[in-house]
């Protein structure tokens, strides 16, 4: 019997979380670089009663990606994305932040957005990170809006001796990633279907714990602890905005990014986390 398919990119916490939330009854495709990865998220959804299968796929590579596709075709038609894949500031080099945070979540919109079905839905999980640096100019949003996947990482600004650091380059990808949702939600809205981003802040899972434990520690730690929330954040209360944003009773929501964060880019704007508060 076929089935209503969603395809998982990111055998994560964020994604489990999102899955789990939204995907009974369907056949949910688990892509993942590790497969490992992969094959953990399936046996503990399938323990609870998912019908899941993993597979290995690289987000970086677009051939990778419609072998997702293609494997995920065999099942039913694809009403559901859900893309959790990704490299933090802490994990990656400048050119692999790019590559697959930004370059692969293009081209996954793009070619999941050719065969969505109509009524499908689809998210993409982007940062807070984008939402701190500043505004980019118009023009420069344009071109990560609408500059064809396989010319992106050819522009100016992502050239690597424009980017002064690994952070640096997961903001531009994260920010990337909220325009080419904008750009996507129009193609997708022809087939009846709607693409939206989630931007959290720190959500406790093994990305967030690397980050914690990384250069950058500190300020992650300080960052938590002074936002309103006063807490990290959980990949359950993600998976709660998700199923507003997949399910029909978020019907005219498309093309928009959704930051929660608990109050941190409030705070760092106008609140004791700006970096020039006394
Ligand atoms: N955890 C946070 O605090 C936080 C905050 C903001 C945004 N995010 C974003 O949420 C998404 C999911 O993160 P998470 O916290 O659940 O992390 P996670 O580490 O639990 O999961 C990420 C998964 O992506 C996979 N992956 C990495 N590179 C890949 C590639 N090239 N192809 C396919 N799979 C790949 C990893 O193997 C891993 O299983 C990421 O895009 C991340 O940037 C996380």
């Amino acid at each position: 019997m076929n089935k209503d398919v969603m395809i998982l990119t990111g055998a994560g916490q964020i994604g489990m979380a999102i899955a789990r939330r939204i995907g009974y009854g369907m056949k949910i495709v688990v892509g993942d670089r590790s497969i490992d990865n992969a094959k953990a998220i399936c046996s503990t959804m399938n323990n609870a009663g998912f019908d899941t299968v993993p597979f290995e796929m690289d987000l970086s590579s677009r051939e990778s990606i419609l072998a997702l596709i293609g494997e995920a075709q065999n099942y039913g038609d694809i009403s559901m994305l859900v893309n959790a894949a990704g490299v933090s500031p802490s994990q990656a080099s400048i050119e692999t932040i790019l590559r697959v945070d930004l370059y692969g979540t293009a081209v996954l919109l793009e070619e999941v957005g050719k065969v969505i079905k109509s009524g499908g839905a689809g998210v993409t999980i982007s940062s807070q990170s984008g939402h701190r640096m500043p505004a980019l100019a118009p023009e420069q949003d344009r071109l990560l809006a609408t500059t064809p996947a396989e010319e992106l990482l050819s522009l100016d600004m992502l050239r690597p001796d424009n980017i002064r650091d690994t952070l640096h380059a997961y903001q531009m990808a994260k920010r990337c990633n909220v325009k080419r949702v904008m750009a996507e939600a129009v193609k997708w809205g022809e087939r009846g279907a709607r693409i939206n981003s989630i931007s959290p802040g720190i959500i406790v899972t093994p990305l967030a714990i690397d980050e914690f434990n990384g250069p950058r520690g500190d300020f992650y730690k300080n960052m938590f602890a002074k936002c309103p929330a006063g807490r990290p954040g959980t990949a359950d209360e993600v998976a709660n905005v998700a199923e507003l944003l997949m399910r029909p009773q978020g019907a005219f929501i498309t093309g928009a990014d959704f930051l929660i964060d608990g109050g941190a880019t409030a705070s760092y704007f106008y609140g004791p986390l700006n970096p020039d508060a006394k």
